[in-house]
């Protein structure tokens, strides 16, 4: 696809003179250009953002080709084997870190599991290189997002703040609150340095599509896609621990916050009071609702005990004004409320599963806004009297998170503008093929829910948009994260 020749045409589909069935390659550009235009005004207006609540460090490890069928060969492969085929979900020996790795290796999905013991975290350590240290965390990721997009003012909460932590952070807008003398007083990362403080260490394992491990014998797996595995190390964030600096800071400047990016709760463990944490977060949201007309995103992550994921829905749905999640974590929260394992459906009859699952959810939850986003698309549910902001957020959304793919960067809007016109991103195929199939399922013709961007469904009104995506991302850790961040600028405009 062209897109510097279909960018002037912003009738290329609204005008078309004789739609056929199926959408070409002709999607509209403009959609991401409006989008952009957008973010500009949004910018202008908006005050702070909040970003709470996990902040931590991404020691990222490439996949090398063999790297893998060398570890296995050290490892107990009868224990190994074991855990491949009953998946524990967590790590307590290096073979459980090995079974969760080619488990997401082999379907391809991003997963995450907490390491429990340091010792395996310390064989890590020895047996893998860190390639590169990066900001983690929703909340780390968005606050460098949104500082590099030219936000005022960044309210990151961070659990732990060594200097590595504080060097990840990019630009003085982000403040942190720290208390001296009981009083609150709001510093740069780099000001507010507390040495003593433990790093939180999350192993990111990225693979390419298509690279190949040999198990035993002539068996082997080949990954049907880019993704990866994590493995958190991470003592505060899975106690969802909150600093008192954080709640007393955030409470003298909520009055100047518009939007408050929350997640984090994938990481609490069962074992810790869960239900407890969950609610203090949620007393927290309803006090600086009280003061500040707010709005509230939640963004779901991969959650390894689906107990704490149905709690966390449960619990915060009446207090939150919208959702985001990815294609897995949507089928997560489906067997989380459900009680029923739901199972991965294949590729061709996803759409369906993928509509109906968000219905059911929107039901379920009494929301009035959900969002997902995947490689291909994304595709949001609202009730039938939200604007079309929807659609320029899923947009720019996109793109923040395309920039990001293509460049390794958190990039500003000029970049976002010159790489949009830079013809190196394409309109996602298998994107257009949902596009087709969603229509096909509403009985409407792709034509109109191409050119509308959304149709009703039931009590509802979905909006989608197939996605503008880079062949080879850099990198996949964060993206999620990006687009959040992009999407949350526009969605929750007043
Ligand atoms: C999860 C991980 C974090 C990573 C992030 C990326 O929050 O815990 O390490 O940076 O996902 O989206």
């Amino acid at each position: 696809m062209d897109l510097v020749r279909s960018s002037g045409l912003p009738s290329s589909v609204v005008g078309m003179a004789s739609p056929g069935p199926e959408v070409s390659e002709d999607y509209p550009i403009y959609l991401w250009l409006d989008a952009v235009r957008h973010a500009e005004r949004a910018l202008k207006d908006l005050k702070g953002v909040i970003t709470a609540f996990n902040v931590n460090i991404d020691a990222l490890h490439y996949i090398r080709p063999g790297e893998i069928e060398n570890m296995l060969s050290g490892l107990d492969r009868d224990l190994f084997n074991e855990r491949f085929r009953n998946p524990p979900d967590k790590i307590d020996v290096a073979e459980d870190l090995l079974a969760g790795l080619l488990l997401s290796m082999k379907t391809g999905r991003g997963m995450e599991w907490i390491i429990r013991k340091k010792a395996v975290s310390d064989w890590i350590n020895e047996n893998f290189q860190v390639d590169e240290y990066r900001m983690g965390g929703l909340a780390g990721i968005t606050a460098n997002v949104l500082a590099r997009l030219g936000v005022g003012k960044i309210y990151p909460h961070v659990a732990s703040l060594p200097r590595l932590q504080a060097e990840l952070f990019e630009g003085e807008n982000i403040k942190i609150p720290t208390i001296s003398d009981g009083f609150v007083a709001f510093e740069g990362p780099l000001g507010a340095v507390r040495e003593y403080d433990e790093p939180l260490i999350h192993w990111i394992f990225e693979y390419h599509s298509g690279m190949k491990v040999h198990l035993r014998g002539g068996e082997y797996i080949v990954t049907p896609n880019a993704n990866r595995f994590i493995a958190a190390f991470d003592d505060k964030n899975t106690r969802l621990h909150i600093d008192d600096s954080f709640v007393k800071g955030i409470g003298e400047v909520i009055e100047e916050v518009d939007l408050a990016i929350i997640s984090g709760y994938h990481l609490l463990s069962v074992a810790e009071s869960f239900a407890e944490k969950i609610n203090f977060t949620k007393h927290l949201f309803k006090s600086w609702k009280k003061s500040s007309g707010l709005k509230i995103h939640l963004e779901l992550a991969y959650f390894t005990d689906l107990r704490i994921l149905s709690h966390v829905l449960r619990s915060l749905s009446d207090v939150i004004d919208g959702l985001g999640m990815n294609e897995d974590e949507l089928i997560q929260c489906l067997s989380a409320l459900s009680g029923k394992r739901v199972s991965v459906e294949p590729a061709n009859s996803s759409e369906k599963h993928l509509i109906d699952g968000l219905i059911y959810l929107m039901k379920a939850l009494g929301m009035r806004r959900m969002v997902v986003h995947t490689r291909d698309f994304c595709v949001a549910i609202s009730d039938k009297s939200a604007k079309e902001d929807i659609l320029h957020a899923m947009a720019f959304g996109n793109l923040v998170a395309a920039a990001k793919a293509l460049s390794g960067r958190h990039c500003g809007l000029d970049e976002i503008r010159s790489i949009l016109s830079g013809g190196r991103l394409h309109v996602s195929d298998e994107g257009v093929k949902a596009l087709n199939s969603i229509a096909n399922r509403l009985g409407l013709r792709s034509r109109e829910l191409l050119r509308d961007g959304s149709a009703e469904i039931d009590d509802y009104r979905l909006w989608f948009i197939p996605t503008l995506i880079v062949d080879k991302p850099l990198s996949t850790v964060g993206l999620g994260d990006c687009f959040t961040a992009g999407y949350c600028l526009l969605a929750y405009r007043p």
